[in-house]
């Protein structure tokens, strides 16, 4: 089994990869990670311990980290994710309530205690990896990677070169790739691309297994996107796409290529994605700034993860 740190804002579609990595055998998911991004902090642990229980999953220790992006404040996301985070889903509170102590001290300790290397996986924007960098920078020495959505090689989606969870807090994610530890990113180029039929959705939304209501109606979330918008996220596994990329690398197309986070300007929050062939002329002229190599998924087998997908669950 594959050990792991999971760094969540939940969200629609990190529940969906929670659900995913819980039930999947090839992982062990030691902890949880909260940070605000596409709902407040105090949502995303709700959410995320609702989702746990849901899964029946409860033992696996949740922490709140940071509840705003580095340098700006925190950006609502209801548009997409509804006010309470989880869209049109509904449900019962939890019993538990997060561990004491940020989520930085969480991923510390699992971080040392792990005799195996840790893999990180951020489905949210990098705020908490960032700061724990920062903090703590010996303990890159006990991490394997860092696999995250985020970023793109061609479109965005929070501006039309941005993606949100980089556009959200573009410092942390530059502070991540520079860290040194190798990262591999699951960007839009094929988060966009990976989802449930539409039948197979409502069908799941409609029918007798709770899990099954539960996937179902995260699927077919259609807040306030209005019509068009809807089909653009209707059916998408969204954030558990790259949690498939930990246990079936084989369906997706990578290239280790040189990446650089965008700071300033309308670009900010860009992940820019060297594809070039050939040195350009400002690798010839030595113009060419450091970028960080990372390895990045450039194209998938979506009908493979769909699979992969409802068969973890029990939902095929
Ligand atoms: C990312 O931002 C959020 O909307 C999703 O949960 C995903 O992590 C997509 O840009
Ligand atoms: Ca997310």
């Amino acid at each position: 089994t594959i050990p792991v740190i999971l760094d969540v804002d939940t969200g629609v579609d990190d529940a969906l990869a929670i659900l995913f990595a819980v039930a999947h055998p090839g992982l062990d998911v030691l902890g949880i990670s909260c940070v605000a991004g596409n709902a407040s902090l105090e949502r995303v642990v709700q959410n995320t311990l609702r989702i746990l229980d849901a899964a029946g999953a409860p033992d696996i220790p949740v922490a709140a980290g940071a509840r705003r992006p580095l340098l700006e404040p925190a950006r609502s996301a209801a548009h997409v994710h509804g006010e309470g985070g989880l869209g049109t889903l509904r449900l019962p509170p939890s019993d538990r309530a997060a561990v004491p102590g940020s989520s930085i001290e969480l991923m510390r300790s699992l971080i040392e205690a792990s005799p195996r290397p840790i893999t990180l996986v951020a489905l949210a924007p990098q705020t908490n990896l960032a700061l724990m960098l920062r903090q703590y920078p010996d303990l890159a020495n006990n991490i394997e990677r860092i696999v995250f959505m985020g970023g793109s090689a061609s479109v965005g989606n929070a501006t039309a070169v941005a993606e949100f969870n980089v556009w959200h807090d573009p410092e942390a994610a530059a502070i991540v790739l520079d860290s040194g530890i190798p990262t591999f990113m699951y960007g839009l180029d094929v988060f966009n691309r990976v989802g449930v039929a539409e039948p197979t959705a409502s069908a799941l939304l409609n029918g007798e297994s709770p899990l099954g209501r539960i996937v179902g109606a995260l699927l077919t979330n259609r807040i306030m996107l209005g019509a068009d918008r809807a089909s653009e996220y209707s059916g998408l596994i969204g954030d558990a796409g790259a949690v498939c990329a930990l246990v079936d690398p084989g369906a997706l197309r990578t290239e280790l290529r040189p990446v650089s986070v965008q700071l300033a300007g309308y670009g900010r929050g860009q992940t820019l994605v060297d594809l070039r062939l050939h040195p350009g002329e400002d690798i010839v002229h030595g113009l060419h700034e450091e970028w960080a190599a990372v390895e990045v998924a450039l194209d998938v087998d979506a009908a493979r993860y769909e699979r992969l997908f409802l068969d973890t669950l029990g939902l095929s």
